[in-house]
């Protein structure tokens, strides 16, 4: 940013700069309107006597975007903390010139999925946002199931994820979440293959059962002793951490135990998720990179500790691969790629499957898992009905005496598969899909999607929607998975969205289940959860959809049943 000159007299009739700290750590912001005696000596060559005028500085690309960005800030703060906000109902954002509805975007970003919501409410689930000049934000928003259907089936080839997202997604490198066309057609194959392979879905069900009566049991069973507050949300991502590191790299973390270790890798993950959202809303994310600031120098930080861990572990594999042959049969995914004559040999691919593949299983389950226990303490009702399931079910005991069910009874359960279900409609924990567009194509809406727009579907907005789930949309509702025969009720996923829909299904959908219900059964039959007075949930502004503030709970042991 330019320097402010003056000379020694020279008084500046100014807005007052104040530094308050902000989003990116280094814009100061104009907060109220003062006369300032003269700020820093500059250069005299630079000097302005008080005859002459100052001429409008000519500003490079980069300076222009940050000089917007500032502005932005600006408003930002302003109408968030200084206009009383008189009118509630969302509306559609006003269109401003050169900064378009940019305004409207950085004072809700606070709130952004209720935000996307009411503006998909009032304008029957379509709308087009555009953020002006420079922001390259065209994005067409839509939470129409017969757009989706269209956009993510009938014409898939036309809407990849594109070459945007996978410069956002840097991180994952060429992974399968990254890619398109035939480099994501080649990993989707062997991944599928790997995944549905009845030896890694025993592999699943037996590490989901090992963690839950090792770790997960023990844990809380420790916490209702102490009787002290513990963060919920963390205990359920460190035991998909766990278990998904075992899943994928064949080996066990161990950050589920009491004590609770710091786990660098995990918090990276974390980091990075943060700032991968920001980047989305930010369009100057490009030149922060480069300067190395704000969200954008903790992602750079957390890349590195990514990939430490996940060479470090790759190599640790291959050590332990060369030593002892048992290691061949290994069901693990890295053993699995390592295995295959094609893959083996690559390192980069290696680092970014694995990335993919732990980005993919542990933040997604562990926080649909964390809604779920949220959601329960909020609708004893159903947490009545799932014992009340749970109590029909074959049992074993852990040598603490906790009930403990095998992954296989409880598949059978309609109930507490229509509550998991209910939970990942409502808090579906990828809030977003994006697509590009590779040429015109008119979309079921009437909406005309051309190539630099980019189609953005909100998953949270979509469980919302009255015409697309009824009045009832809002409700935590298990009830609406079950059909009049007590059978679980099919909904299309082109309207279920949370594993997404089309070719590009979650392939580790079965996989979830199986770790979700191992936890949320044995948990639910053991203990129940108070949620701490005044404890504030809301949405993290990340990629995935966890709690802003954690789940703070008081653990209590369930008296037998
Ligand atoms: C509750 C848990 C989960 C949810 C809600 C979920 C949701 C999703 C969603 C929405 C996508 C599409 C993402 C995109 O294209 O942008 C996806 C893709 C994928 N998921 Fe899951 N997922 C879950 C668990 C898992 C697990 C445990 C695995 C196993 C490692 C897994 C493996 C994958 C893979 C490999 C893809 C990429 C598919 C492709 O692009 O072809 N997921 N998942």
């Amino acid at each position: 940013m330019r320097k402010i000159c003056g000379t020694k007299s020279a008084t500046l009739t100014t807005t007052k700069l104040l530094a308050v700290g902000t989003m990116f750590g280094c814009i100061p912001l104009v907060l109220k309107t003062r006369k300032l005696p003269y700020l820093s000596p500059c250069p005299s060559s630079l000097s302005l006597s008080s005859k002459q005028t100052m001429a409008w500085p000519t500003l490079t690309p980069p300076e222009l975007l940050f000089s917007i960005s500032c502005l932005l800030l600006f408003l930002y703060y302003y109408l968030r903390y200084f206009v009383p906000s008189k009118n509630k109902q969302p509306t559609i954002p006003v269109y401003w010139p050169v900064v378009g509805m940019m305004p409207a975007l950085i004072c809700n970003i606070h709130d952004l999925h209720e935000w996307i919501t009411g503006i998909l409410d009032v304008s029957q689930c379509n709308f087009f946002f555009s953020g002006g000049w420079f922001s390259g934000m065209n994005l067409f928003v839509t939470s129409d199931p017969l757009n989706i259907q269209h956009i993510f089936t009938s014409n898939f080839q036309n809407y990849p994820k594109g070459e945007e997202f996978s410069e956002i997604f840097d991180i994952l490198g060429d992974g399968i979440f990254n890619s398109d066309a035939d480099v994501w057609r080649a990993q989707r194959v062997k991944a599928q293959q790997l995944i549905s392979h009845s030896r890694f879905r025993a592999y699943v069900a037996k590490s989901s059962r090992d963690k839950v009566e090792k770790a997960l049991l023990p844990f809380l069973a420790y916490a209702a002793k102490q009787s002290q507050a513990i963060d919920l949300q963390d205990v359920c991502l460190r035991l998909t951490f766990d278990v998904t590191t075992k899943l994928v790299f064949g080996l066990d973390p161990n950050c589920l135990s009491i004590g609770l270790p710091a786990v660098p890798f995990a918090r990276a993950m974390d980091d990075a998720m943060v700032a991968l959202l920001f980047r989305h809303a930010i369009p100057v994310w490009k030149f922060l990179r480069k300067l190395n600031l704000g969200k954008e120098k903790k992602l750079a930080n957390a890349w590195k500790v990514i990939d430490s861990f996940v060479e470090e572990t790759i190599e640790k594999r291959r050590a332990e691969k060369k030593e002892t042959k048992e290691v061949e049969n290994l069901p693990d995914l890295l053993s699995s790629y390592i295995d295959d004559n094609e893959t083996c040999k690559v390192d980069k691919f290696l680092r970014d499957t694995t990335v993919n593949l732990m980005l993919a299983g542990r933040d997604t389950t562990g926080a649909g898992l964390s809604w779920f226990f949220w959601l329960l303490t909020q609708n004893p009702h159903v947490e009545e009905k799932i014992l009340d399931e749970l109590k029909l079910v074959p049992k074993s005991f852990t040598s603490e005496g906790m009930v403990i069910f095998n992954p296989e009874e409880l598949t059978k359960l309609v109930y507490l598969h229509a509550a998991l279900n209910e939970a990942l409609r409502l808090y579906p924990p990828v809030p977003f899909e994006h697509k590009g567009v590779v040429q015109d194509d008119m979309l079921p809406s009437g909406f005309l999607a051309t190539p630099g727009v980019k189609i953005l579907i909100s998953t949270y907005s979509m469980a919302r929607m009255e015409g697309v789930w009824g009045k009832d949309c809002s409700e935590f509702k298990p009830e609406r998975w079950i059909s009049d025969n007590g059978k679980l009720k099919y909904e299309p996923s082109y309207k279920f969205l949370s594993f997404n829909t089309g070719p590009r299904t979650c392939l580790g959908k079965d996989m979830a289940f199986t770790q979700m219900k191992a936890a949320a059964a044995a948990v639910v039959y053991n203990f129940y959860f108070e949620v701490i007075e005044g404890h504030v949930i809301t949405p993290k502004h990340s990629i995935i959809l966890q709690m802003m503030n954690g789940l703070m709970v008081k653990v209590k042991r369930r008296s037998a049943l």
